[in-house]
């Protein structure tokens, strides 16, 4: 078997067929197959990984360049996607190797994190990954937002093209990226794909500065305006993507948009009649998941105070880690005499504040005696992440 990196161009030969069999309608035609290989200039940065044999590629991984902030602190990070084994190649390792190296290489490479969207999430938990939110769907009538169709508000929203509005929804983007926590973009090169979508973007600003945008498309007169998630800067970028909305409200039934796990909708006015559904199965509809790969390059994370001593047993981020609040930034440091043990899901799960050590425990995730607690609870208090990016 080997195992090998293959450049963007090559990904058509060699991976497409692995993807087209796991991910589409098949057998596939070719002009899907031409489709495919146009995609490939937005991946030339993309690390890709194959296992072949007698010059058949049987398995395939890649890891899109992407950047994430967490808890403040924006890092390197490695998208991984198109994770796919021929069928007859299945259950004997392939990916398991495949996704090691590539874990591997993209943390040489300086990735702090990784994230990807699992078709089951018992499959990547092995690999040291856990679950993060899945955004969460309101779905509404326009007239619940009537009162915003005479509120004087300070800004303005812009309907454009997706290729028009691409800049505009590209600067919030990296906007975002440095101001909330789990917000995650894609490099240059792939994120271009997306100006030539076919949606619209409704892009708010205010004072000239861009504070909200959204993609959507409109699937019939009388029908839904389908959206994207709900981009904005602050309660103002909202409020005037709400707005805009609400002028919808003869021309479609229904508006569906997504949303973080702490937007409230049914605040947004005094007659909102919403349903806000957060669903996840497999293997469509998964909620993504995270992991730490690299412990060292989270020093000067914002935390809270305290100082602890953990083991990690894993590949990526083994070893004994001496962890401190300074001055509310993290210092980390090789330790000895651990007081916490906690696998690399575990660590993750804390430092992306989404679970907190009791229930690391209790999902098996670590064992953490009971005067460690207060102190791992304080220094990784719970933040619930959004990650937007879908991959
Ligand atoms: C999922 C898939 C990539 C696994 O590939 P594979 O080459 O069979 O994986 P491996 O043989 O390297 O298995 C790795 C580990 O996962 C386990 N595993 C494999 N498939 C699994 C499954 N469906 N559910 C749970 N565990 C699974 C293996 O037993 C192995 O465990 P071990 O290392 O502890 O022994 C492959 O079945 C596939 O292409 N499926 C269709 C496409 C898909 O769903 N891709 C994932 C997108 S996120």
């Amino acid at each position: 078997m080997n195992f090998r990196q293959i450049t963007a161009a090559e990904r058509t030969a060699t991976m497409f067929p692995l993807q087209a069999y796991a991910f589409m309608p098949s057998p596939w035609t070719a002009e899907d197959e031409e489709a495919y290989r146009g995609r490939m200039r937005f991946f030339e940065t993309t690390l890709t990984l194959i296992a072949e044999e007698d010059g058949q590629a049987l398995a395939g991984v890649a890891a899109l360049r992407m950047r994430q902030n967490v808890r403040g602190l924006v890092h390197d990070m490695a998208g991984v996607a198109s994770v796919s084994s021929h069928p007859m190649a299945r259950r004997r390792g392939l990916v398991r190797e495949l996704l090691e190296r590539l874990l591997r290489q993209t943390r040489e490479e300086g990735c702090a994190v990784s994230a990807l969207y699992p078709f089951r999430p018992s499959f990547y938990a092995r690999f040291g990954f856990v679950g993060v939110p899945r955004h969460r769907t309101a779905t509404f009538t326009p007239e619940g937002l009537a009162h915003l169709l005479r509120a004087d508000l300070p800004g303005e929203v812009e309907r454009l093209s997706m290729s028009d509005g691409f800049a505009a929804w590209q600067g919030l983007q990296q906007q975002l990226l440095t101001r909330r926590h789990g917000f995650a973009v894609f490099d240059d090169v792939r994120s271009a794909e997306f100006r030539e979508d076919e949606y619209w973007v409704a892009v708010a600003r205010s004072g000239g500065e861009v504070v909200g945008a959204v993609r959507y498309q409109v699937d019939r007169h009388g029908g839904d305006l389908i959206a994207s998630h709900l981009l904005c800067a602050g309660s103002l970028g909202r409020a005037l993507l709400l707005q805009f909305f609400a002028r919808h409200v003869d021309q479609v039934a229904q508006i569906v948009v997504r949303l973080s796990t702490d937007e409230v909708p049914e605040l947004w006015g005094t007659d909102m009649q919403v349903s806000t559904e957060g669903s996840v199965a497999n293997p469509t509809e998964n909620a993504p998941m995270v992991r730490v790969l690299d412990v060292e390059a989270l020093a000067g994370t914002p935390v809270g105070p305290g100082a602890i001593t953990i083991e990690i047993p894993d590949e990526l981020i083994g070893g004994v880690w001496q962890l401190e609040s300074a001055g509310g930034a993290l210092t980390v440091a090789k330790g000895s005499a651990p007081s916490v043990t906690l696998s690399a899901a575990g660590f993750s799960a804390l430092v992306y504040g989404v679970l907190d050590p009791v229930e690391v425990v209790a999902r098996g995730l670590g064992s953490v005696p009971a005067a460690a607690i207060p102190t791992l609870s304080t220094m990784f208090p719970r933040e619930m992440p959004y990650l937007v990016a879908d991959f």
